[in-house]
Parts: C-alpha cells; sequence; structure tokens
C-alpha cells in the first residue's frame, strides 16, 4: 500500500499544524483534516485562522485547494483515506472515575467507532492525541470488535512533540519523530508507510521506532520531564527570593553543566499550557491504578509546586500592595500560557487574576492576541468563581497597553511576549497612580532601569536590595521599600 489520502480527525493546535506541514511537504498526498466543529472548520477555510502559530498562515494559504482540505464531512473522509490521524482533545475528566487526573477518552473513543463504522479497505489508523498508556490496545479493540468483511485495521502511536507559538519549526525540524507500532509484519509494514510520509522532509536517523506502549509512555515522561524541571527552577526561585540569590544567576551557572543543559530554566509564575497539567495528573493516575503510590506522589509534587509558584506570586502582589487590592486597579499584561500563541488553557494568568479577582482587585487585562471573549470565558467560567456577575464587574479588557495602565496602581506582566519588553514605561508611570508598582512575573523587563525612573519593581527570584534600589534611582529611592 501506498499513502495517497490522509485524513485527519480533529482541527486543533495539534492536527491543524501537522497536517499543514505534512501537506505542503507531500504534494503527492491529499490532506483533508475534518472536524466536528462547523465554526472550526469555516475558521480553517477563511483568511482568519482559528489559531495564531507563526508561520502557519503562510503554508496553509500555499496548499489550502491544492492538497490541503478542511470540510466537516467526517464519513467521507474516512472513506477516502489510507491513513487516519486522530488528533482530537483529551482534556483531564472533570466527571467520575478519575475525575480531575485522568484523561477524558470519550472523543477519541467516539472517533474510533466512527472509523469502524464507515471505514472500508485497509486503513492505518494514527494516535497523535496525548492518551494514558494502552489507549492504542483500546482502539485496536473497539476496531476490532466492530470490523466488518474485507475490512482491517493497523493502529500505531506517532505522538505529538510541537510546542504553541513554535509549532511550524518544531514540525519542520523536529528533534525525533517517534512512531510506536504492533510487533508483527502488518505493524512493521504501517510503520514503513508512516516513515515514509515524514521521510519527505525528516531524516531516517530522526526517526525513532517502539512497541505501541513505550510510544505512548514516551510521550507522557516526555511532558513531566519538561514540567519538572520548569517546577525545579521555581523552587529555587522561592529560595533565591528568601536568600538574596538571583535564580537566573543560578540558572546560568546550573544549566552549563553540559549534563543538565541550559533549556527550561526559565523561572516564572508558573507552567501552563494543554499539555503539562494534563498530561502530569495523566501519569500520577496511572502509577496510582497499578499500585505505584511512591510514582505517583513525585510526580504529583510537580504540579503542586506550580499551584505554589501561581499562588506565591499573587501573594507577593497583595502584600507588596500594601496588603490590599480591594478596589484597586491592575494592569495585567499577557493572558496567554506563553509568548506567540494566543491559547489560555491553564494559563498561569487565569489563577493569578483570579486570586486579585477574589481580593476585590479590578483588572484591565491586555494580551496581543488572545480575543476579548476569551479572556472573559476563562475568567467567568465556573472553575474559577462562583460568581461571574462580580467578575465581569470587576475586569475590562483593552486593545491598547498605554490605555490600560492609566490610573492603575500596578502592571503585572503574566506572559513574555516581545512587545512588552520595548514599551515606554516612563509614559506608563506618568499616567499611573502611585507609588506605581511593576511585577514582572516573566523575568523579562529591564528591572534596573525600571527601578531608575521610579517604579518599584518585583520580580521572580530576585529581591532587590537596598544598595540595587538605592544605585538605580539616586534620590529618588522610594521610602515605602523593603529592605533585605
Ligand atoms: C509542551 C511541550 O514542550 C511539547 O513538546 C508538547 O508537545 C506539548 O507541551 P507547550 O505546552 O506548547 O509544549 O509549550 P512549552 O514551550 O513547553 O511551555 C509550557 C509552559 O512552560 C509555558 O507556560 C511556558 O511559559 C512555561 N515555561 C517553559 C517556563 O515557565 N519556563 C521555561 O523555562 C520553559
Ligand atoms: P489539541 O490541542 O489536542 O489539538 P483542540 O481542542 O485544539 O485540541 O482540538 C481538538 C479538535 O478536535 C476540536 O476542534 C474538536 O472540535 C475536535 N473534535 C473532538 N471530538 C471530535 C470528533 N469526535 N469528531 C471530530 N472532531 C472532533
Amino acid at each position: 500500500m501506498v499513502v495517497k489520502n490522509i485524513c485527519c480527525i480533529g482541527a486543533g493546535y495539534v492536527g491543524g499544524p501537522t497536517c499543514s506541514v505534512i501537506a505542503w511537504k507531500c504534494p503527492d498526498i491529499r490532506v483533508h483534516v475534518v472536524d466536528k466543529s462547523e465554526l472550526r472548520i469555516k475558521q480553517w477555510n477563511s483568511e482568519k485562522l482559528p489559531i495564531y502559530e507563526p508561520g502557519l498562515e503562510d503554508v496553509v494559504k500555499e496548499c489550502r485547494g491544492r492538497n490541503l482540505f478542511f470540510s466537516n464531512d467526517i464519513e467521507m473522509a474516512i472513506k477516502e483515506a489510507d491513513l487516519i490521524f486522530i488528533s482530537v482533545n483529551t482534556p483531564t475528566k472533570t466527571y467520575g472515575i478519575g475525575k480531575g487526573r485522568a484523561a477524558d477518552l470519550k472523543h477519541i473513543e467516539m472517533c474510533a467507532r466512527k472509523i469502524a463504522e464507515v471505514a472500508e479497505g485497509n486503513k492505518i489508523v494514527v494516535e497523535k492525541s496525548t492518551v494514558p498508556v494502552r489507549a492504542a490496545e483500546s482502539i485496536t479493540h473497539i476496531l476490532s470488535a466492530n470490523t466488518r468483511p474485507g475490512v482491517s485495521f493497523q493502529v500505531l502511536s506517532n505522538p505529538e512533540f510541537l510546542a504553541e507559538g513554535t509549532a511550524v519549526e518544531n514540525l519542520l525540524h523536529p528533534d525525533r519523530v517517534l512512531i510506536g507500532g504492533e510487533e508483527s509484519v502488518e505493524g512493521d509494514e504501517a510503520v514503513a508507510q508512516l516513515t515514509w510520509i515524514y521521510n519527505h522532509w525528516v531524516p531516517t536517523e530522526k526517526i525513532i521506532t517502539t512497541s505501541t506502549w513505550s510510544s505512548e509512555l514516551s510521550k507522557l515522561a516526555s511532558n513531566a520531564f519538561l514540567a519538572q524541571r520548569v517546577s525545579s527552577i521555581n523552587a529555587i526561585s522561592a529560595l533565591c527570593e528568601a536568600t538574596g540569590a538571583d535564580v537566573s544567576q543560578v540558572a546560568v551557572a546550573v544549566g552549563k553543566d553540559s549534563r543538565i543543559g541550559s533549556k527550561f530554566l526559565q523561572a516564572s509564575v508558573g507552567f501552563g499550557g494543554s499539555c503539562f497539567q494534563k498530561d502530569l495528573l495523566n501519569l500520577v493516575y496511572i502509577a496510582e491504578c497499578l499500585n505505584l503510590p511512591e510514582v505517583a506522589m513525585y510526580w504529583q509534587q510537580v504540579t503542586d509546586m506550580n499551584e505554589y509558584q501561581r499562588t506565591r506570586f499573587a501573594k507577593r502582589i497583595v502584600e507588596c500592595l500594601f496588603n490590599t487590592v480591594t478596589d484597586k486597579t491592575l494592569a495585567v499584561f499577557g493572558f496567554a500560557f506563553k509568548k506567540n500563541t494566543g491559547d489560555t488553557r491553564e494559563s498561569p494568568a487565569i489563577y493569578v487574576c483570579s486570586h486579585l479577582l477574589e481580593e476585590s482587585a479590578r483588572l484591565n487585562i491586555y494580551d496581543p492576541k488572545v480575543e476579548c471573549k476569551q479572556i472573559e470565558h476563562d475568567l467567568t467560567s465556573a472553575a474559577v468563581t462562583s460568581d461571574p456577575e462580580r467578575v465581569q464587574q470587576l475586569i475590562n479588557i483593552y486593545s491598547d497597553p498605554y490605555e490600560a495602565v492609566k490610573d492603575a496602581h500596578a502592571i503585572v506582566v503574566l506572559t513574555e511576549w516581545d512587545e512588552f519588553i520595548s514599551y515606554d514605561y516612563r509614559k506608563m508611570l506618568s499616567v499611573m497612580k502611585k507609588p506605581a508598582f511593576i511585577f514582572d512575573g516573566r523575568k523579562i523587563l529591564d528591572h534596573e532601569a525600571l527601578i531608575k525612573i521610579g517604579f518599584h519593581t518585583e520580580t521572580i527570584g530576585k529581591r532587590f536590595s537596598r544598595n540595587t534600589l538605592l544605585r538605580a534611582s539616586g534620590d529618588h529611592f522610594p521610602s515605602f521599600s523593603w529592605t533585605l
């Protein structure tokens, strides 16, 4: 079999970019991306794509209508395809057994059932969504229990390692492509087919093949390791604040050890995104189910540390603002979980803002890419507040950061957008209430310069000593600043 037609079920952050790049790099293959959401598909077929990803628009524009198609015709796409990617969402369960921890596989199961119902001939079914270990086995079970004569399936695991904001770059130049398959002649053949697709642009030595279970677990383990690094440096940041050390200096010194490496050591207000929290909780749940409580506790601590970091930062804001933010206006810069994306899933901004709203602060929120409606939705959802009307009254969303800071008592930076670095903070200071505070939750601003112009500056993993403040601000050292 030579793969001529690909179907991708799920046109989200994973399915959309992945299949756009496949279509771009494989002009000999027809790629049909389908979704149950009419709105999503309409957006993929429009000028304004449903997700913001640097470089994606150009890729889509070049391939759309040529060998890349977006539609709601799921049945037709399945019928035509030789290979089907399942790229639907697998959020943390919000009900029943495993609530709050296990991955919810209902969308995956619906896809498997739909494929079993309508597929004709031989199909390779590729699990791309992040799933618990042995999910491929469940998909195989559903498919084989419903198979009709003349139809056969091979199920592969091919986890996605792209990070949002750099998805196109990650897809074009992956560190590795991981393919897990059943250990059989048919399984090897299916793995060879998928390898052939990636070989259009990825060198063979970067393509790793494993058993299905190893592939599934590798995805969870990779995200857990990455999250663990962020929690590790964030734990150190708390120590730095208590001792007078600077977490950036510690990160450089630690990262210079080639065994450790320098990446993912940026202390922050906490990690967010659709994957880290979900995959960690999933790992914890699996370990518990397998009667491995020590393993479960170990990984649970990574997410607990993340929660601690977010709360610690929010509490510090309140503390510095003379222990009350009631009716004070705070300008929030950034709502996305990281720069270069409009995605807010599990964004630390949601947690920090909701803590401040609990304390009755008024928030003027600005983000270059997140839609106003999304911010409102995130802050008024039942998981965040029991009083959405009150929240609605306390928040204002701005499209101009200079407007957002008017009469504000403080600026709170929650996403590391590049544009925040080059703002005219002198101009902002002039329209803010005094003393004006700035809380940099991402460590991206020039703190000494901010102190110099008169901001009371706070950041993660560093306390400014009296000497720094004096040196930077000359005679204008604010009398309210704490000292070591
Ligand atoms: C992650 C994995 O990186 C990717 O391989 C996987 O496929 C999906 O999950 P993503 O969540 O898109 O990708 O973004 P990532 O760059 O990993 O950042 C996750 C969070 O950690 C962000 O909130 C980011 O701001 C934070 N982070 C990252 C830090 O706080 N410090 C760091 O040093 C790195
Ligand atoms: P991810 O980050 O994993 O890509 P998203 O939520 O961005 O998650 O995208 C998942 C997409 O899958 C959504 O657009 C959703 O509508 C779609 N989806 C979920 N279940 C099904 C299904 N059974 N059939 C078709 N599409 C589905």
